[in-house]
């Protein structure tokens, strides 16, 4: 877990955002963080502590007392020294400036100033507010304090206005964590595409042709990749798995014209790509739209060919991007995955054979080999998807560096 032991004080201001830190404290949360959360005057009129307090597994401050007669103190300057990081997100307009300018008018102000520990802010506001003079006069003198600020994101506003102004998605923000806890990470702040999963190909409403790929080789690679730093978007077919990782995106899709698209929805903004998809090379002619009846001895289905991922993305490549594509073979393994490297323009290939027992569909462990473009191949025994992965990320890693 990328943010195990570390101790995190989220700060919530108010601002329609509020209901977006609630799914940031979760994903803190997830990534093994011990997570503080403290919401002033105007959080409190968009969101509840309880909500917070049960998300965080911990009390939540809102004021200098607990209540108005316990006499219960609230200790600022405790709870700012216990912080490894305090997160601002939503940050508002006026809790900005009151940030900049050192007022502390209430307890989320007072222990921000008694703060020791390095500060990230989530501003989120309307696009006049966020563009106006005074608010980027505060933004450069919290960046001055050595603060550092996600900058909002552009869309539609709560206001219906278009703009820039909306709080950077809890995820963003994950990212952003991570990386300043692990700044050695190899994929720090990179995107990566992994595909998995089988496609399933409609034949009618009730039936599909598909195959025995279970998501688990690409769900070992997701979460290798992630914990290397990067943020990966793993585009899976039809699966049980439980994926619950804050730095892997599901797209979920059904069948290999699905995949394509989501594959071309991110890839341009990816610098690594790895195709463990077992996706169909084919698809029904037609498809049904009522369950087709029984007739006769036989049926022909007519089958057309499906778009090749590996190989359309292989054209579209950058040389900044590098690209993994997987093989899986039953007969002349080396030859055939050689081949499949070459034709759709991989940067390596890795081959698993369904003649090696404990290899291929739905096991928990795999056996690979390597092979690059040069034809210069490596084999590995028989070892958990898990190993495979790390293996499989290494090598990418060590492509990377080559581009
Ligand atoms: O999911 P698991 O149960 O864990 O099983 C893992 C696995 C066996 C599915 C995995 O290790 C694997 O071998 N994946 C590739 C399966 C496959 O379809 O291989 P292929 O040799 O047919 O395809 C070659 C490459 O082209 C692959 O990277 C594949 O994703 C890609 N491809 C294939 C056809 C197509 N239309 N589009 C593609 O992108």
């Amino acid at each position: 877990m990328m943010l195990e032991k570390k101790k995190i004080l989220v700060a919530v201001t108010g601002s329609i955002a509020a209901y977006k830190a609630a799914y940031l404290v979760r994903l803190l949360v997830q990534c093994g963080a011990e997570v503080k959360v403290m919401l002033s005057p105007g959080a409190l009129q968009f969101v509840t502590p309880l909500t917070f307090s049960t998300l965080s597994k911990n009390p939540v401050f809102s004021d200098f007392t607990e209540n108005k007669d316990s006499g219960v103190w609230n200790h600022h300057v405790e709870l700012a020294l216990w912080a490894d990081l305090m997160v601002v997100a939503p940050a508002s307009a006026n809790t900005l400036s009151k940030m900049a300018h050192g007022q502390s008018d209430n307890f989320l102000l007072a222990t921000y100033m008694s703060a020791r520990c390095p500060v990230m802010i989530a501003p989120a506001m309307d696009h006049d507010m966020f563009m106006h003079g005074g608010t980027r006069d505060n933004l450069r003198k919290l960046r001055d304090f050595g603060h550092h600020i996600l900058a909002p994101g552009e869309g539609e506003l709560a206001s219906g206005l278009l703009g820039q102004g909306r709080m950077a998605e809890p995820q963003e923000i994950i990212d952003a964590i991570i990386a300043h806890f692990h700044p050695a990470l190899p994929l720090k702040g990179q995107q990566v595409l992994v595909t998995a999963g089988p496609t399933y190909e409609k034949l009618d409403p009730v039936r599909f042709i598909g195959n025995y790929s279970s998501g688990k080789m690409g769900l070992a690679l997701a979460t290798a990749l992630a914990q290397k730093g990067a943020h990966v978007h793993l585009v899976i077919g039809p699966n049980h798995l439980k994926i619950q990782h804050p730095q892997i995106e599901v797209h979920a899709v059904e069948s290999a014209n699905e995949m394509l698209g989501a594959c071309l929805a991110v890839f341009d903004q990816c610098q690594l790509t790895v195709l463990s998809a077992a996706v169909a090379d084919y698809r029904p002619a037609q498809q049904a739209t009522e369950k087709i009846k029984k007739q006769g001895d036989h049926l022909v289905l007519e089958l057309v060919k499906n778009p090749d991922i590996a190989a359309t993305l292989g054209q579209r490549k950058k040389k900044h991007q590098k690209l993994v594509g997987f093989a899986l073979e039953t007969t002349n393994e080396k030859e055939h995955a050689a081949d499949k490297l070459h034709r759709k323009n991989l940067d390596l290939i890795v081959l698993n054979s369904l003649r090696n027992e404990g290899a291929g569909f739905g096991t928990e462990t795999n056996q690979i080999s390597l092979i690059w473009p040069d034809n210069i191949s490596q084999d590995f025994g028989l070892m958990s998807k898990q190993k495979v992965a790390e293996i499989i990320v290494d090598a990418a890693i060590d492509l990377l560096k080559t581009s």
